[in-house]
């Protein structure tokens, strides 16, 4: 039994804190840290997985995208996880999604954005889904999706949601590589190769360190370097971590971010400042 002498124990003593970690499952590390940060921060998690057509294009990869349902369940369990949701599509969206979460142009337009149009509103819509059917205390998302985390940021920001929105660093392999459910679409030579993406966004890094403030320059630069060893660049760009717009030479508190094609696999991948 436990025995409480003022209200404020009480309370919380009663009040379970619920962590949610949305994922669309073939889990690997990142996605368990992330697990494991919220086990420390809440009473109880709940993790999801469900691959949400709403943030694909027709064009993109939605069928394709890794289904691992039994060892994802095996890791969860693993992790300590107390509850799954893990929804079919007509559980999720019985009736065609009429109401849609329109994250601003100038926050869900730009980047990732441009080059993946209405994504950004397709993880908003699910992920206010996910929060009302929940009700978590605490969501937990990867730094590895900076734009998603700033425009989740900024949803619960604006709709007075009361849920605390907590950053999970990004898990890299030995070789620096961020993980990613997209990794396993790498043929080998590519998976030697993928690691050059976060070696030039940290030289990137240690250009602006060392003083140079021509964004310009060290995007076009690094987007050439990237050409130049068969890679399709989507964007390389020093953005403020806030909101992701233009920085001016002053600012400081910045993140460096890459998209690129390698083979057919888009990775993406950021560095704060
Ligand atoms: O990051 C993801 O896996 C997805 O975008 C999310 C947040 C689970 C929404 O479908």
């Amino acid at each position: 039994m436990q025995i409480h002498a003022t209200i404020r124990s009480l309370r919380s003593a009663l009040q379970e804190r619920i962590a949610l970690v949305p994922t669309m499952g073939n889990l690997h590390e990142g996605h368990i840290a992330l697990m494991k940060q919220a086990g420390e921060l809440a009473d109880k998690v709940v993790a999801t997985i469900f691959v949400n057509r709403l943030q694909f294009r027709p064009t993109d990869d939605f069928e394709k995208y890794p289904r691992t349902f039994e060892a994802d369940c095996e890791k969860l369990e693993a992790a300590g996880v107390a509850h799954l949701f893990a929804p079919d599509e007509a559980e999720m969206y019985p009736t065609p999604q009429q109401y849609h979460v329109e994250p601003p142009p100038a926050q869900a337009g730009i980047l990732d954005g441009e080059f993946r149009p209405g994504h950004f509103r397709g993880v908003a819509t699910v992920v206010l889904k996910l929060f009302n059917i929940v009700s978590p205390q605490v969501a937990l998302f990867g730094k590895k999706d900076y734009q998603q985390l700033m425009v989740i940021r900024n949803m619960v920001r604006e709709f007075n949601l009361a849920i605390e929105i907590v950053a999970g660093e990004t898990v890299r392999a030995a070789d620096g590589l961020a993980l990613s459910s997209r990794n396993g679409y790498l043929s080998q030579a590519e998976r030697a190769e993928a690691p050059y993406l976060k070696r030039l966004l940290d030289g990137v890094r240690r250009e602006f360190l060392a003083g140079e403030r021509d964004f310009a320059r060290l995007e076009d630069q690094a987007m050439s370097e990237l050409r130049a060893r068969g890679w399709i660049p989507n964007y390389v760009a020093v953005r403020k971590k806030i909101d992701l717009q233009l920085p001016t030479a002053h600012d400081s508190e910045l993140v460096v971010l890459g998209a690129a094609l390698l083979g057919s696999t888009r990775l993406i991948d950021n560095l704060e400042v």
